[in-house]
């Protein structure tokens, strides 16, 4: 099992390094490297996806990154910037389908900034497309138009594009509740229409998935007004980025999401959370999103689904004693900082 680490910016060197601690303590014969990725890799080789790092993603069987950003770097040309490094990772990976579940640890239930009985028993799964839509559709760019600055991108989906992410979605959506929920706007977009009749015809080879289809605004609201109506929802890279955000208040914080992108080789986990410049270095982050990213690692890219919920059960133990994080901090018995928090949840998958 040879993992490559990508801490890259911000926090993100923090809870990587939690994430390596607690994959270290649950399986020892795991190879471990890493590499630059995003801001700091820009800094030292000029370019946020430097070729060294694309070499040694070539060779690992799995990668688990960090974040990228800060405001450092805010003003460098598109292409430069780091989300750039990040984006082209997961271009270059392949990783097309990005899960990114939300459920709730129930002593988490009043860290929530929704009411508990809307959210109790929630348990979702958001499968983003990663690699297509607006994020990486040409044309795009920054011009002057007839003497006017003009800025562009393009939304474009292909067929095989929406078929393989709904196919992923809809072999999910067997091994849960078989409730799928694809998320459009189909009502103004041409590439949601397209969208929206793929996935209906993939929908014929699972007659025992139950399919609606959504507009976006509509599935924002639901998400808040009763996010227990969702099983499996499938959706564009845009509106996947966004909804995934707002369904981290569903958790508590959006330092509790973790995520695993899958295509067909490679798989690549990162926490959903950002790199939170603003408490960077202070010991302040919640490692778990990370912890349960390294935990899909095991689940999904090694098989070794015993491992990954010995890490979940560990978490739910270490917070159902009152220990929390900064941002899960309603109802604490005791507040850590990242470095002790991980320090708990692998003194209880070592007791397990
Ligand atoms: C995410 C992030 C990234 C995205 C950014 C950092 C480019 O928000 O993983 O959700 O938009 O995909
Ligand atoms: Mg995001």
């Amino acid at each position: 099992m040879r993992v490559l680490g990508l801490p890259g910016d911000g926090i993100g060197k923090e809870v990587v390094g939690s994430a390596v601690d607690v994959l270290k303590e649950v399986a020892s014969d795991i190879e471990l490297d890493y590499a630059l990725i995003g801001g700091c890799a820009y800094d030292t080789t000029g370019t946020p996806l430097p070729e060294e790092t694309i070499d040694k993603v070539k060779k690992a069987d799995a990668v688990l990154l960090g974040a990228v950003g800060g405001s450092k770097w805010d003003k460098l040309n598109h292409n430069l910037r780091p989300e750039a490094g990040l984006l082209k990772v997961r271009s270059h990976m392949k990783v097309f389908a990005n899960l990114r579940p939300v459920r709730i640890f129930r002593s988490l239930l009043s860290a929530s900034p929704l009411k508990e009985d809307i959210i109790d028993g929630v348990d979702l799964i958001i499968v983003r497309e990663l690699t297509g839509g607006i994020y990486f559709g040409k044309p795009r760019g920054i011009e002057i138009k007839d003497g006017v600055y003009s800025g562009y991108n393009t939304l474009v989906y292909t067929t095989p594009e929406i078929e393989r992410v709904a196919r992923v979605a809809f072999e999910l959506a067997k091994k849960r509740k078989k409730r799928l929920t694809s998320v459009d706007k189909a009502n103004v977009l041409e590439s949601s229409r397209l969208w929206r009749d793929t996935v209906d015809k993939i929908a014929d080879d699972y007659p025992d998935i139950e399919l609606n289809h959504m507009y976006v605004d509509n599935c924002a609201m639901q998400l808040i007004r009763d996010p227990k109506q969702f099983d499996v929802i499938l959706t564009q890279n845009l509106f996947g980025d966004i909804l995934s955000d707002e369904a981290s208040m569903i958790a508590g914080s959006l330092g509790m999401l973790p995520s695993g992108s899958i295509g067909d080789g490679t798989g690549l986990y990162e926490p959903v959370h950002g790199s939170a410049p603003d408490i960077s270095g202070t010991d302040m982050a919640n490692p778990i999103g990370a912890i349960l990213s390294a935990a899909m690692m095991l689940k999904y890219s090694f098989d070794m689904i015993e491992l990954a919920d010995k890490i979940e059960y560990a978490i739910e133990s270490v917070l159902s004693r009152g220990i929390r994080t900064p941002d899960i901090a309603f109802g604490a018995k005791e507040i850590v900082g990242t470095k002790k928090m991980t320090e708990y949840i692998i003194d209880e998958i070592g007791g397990v």
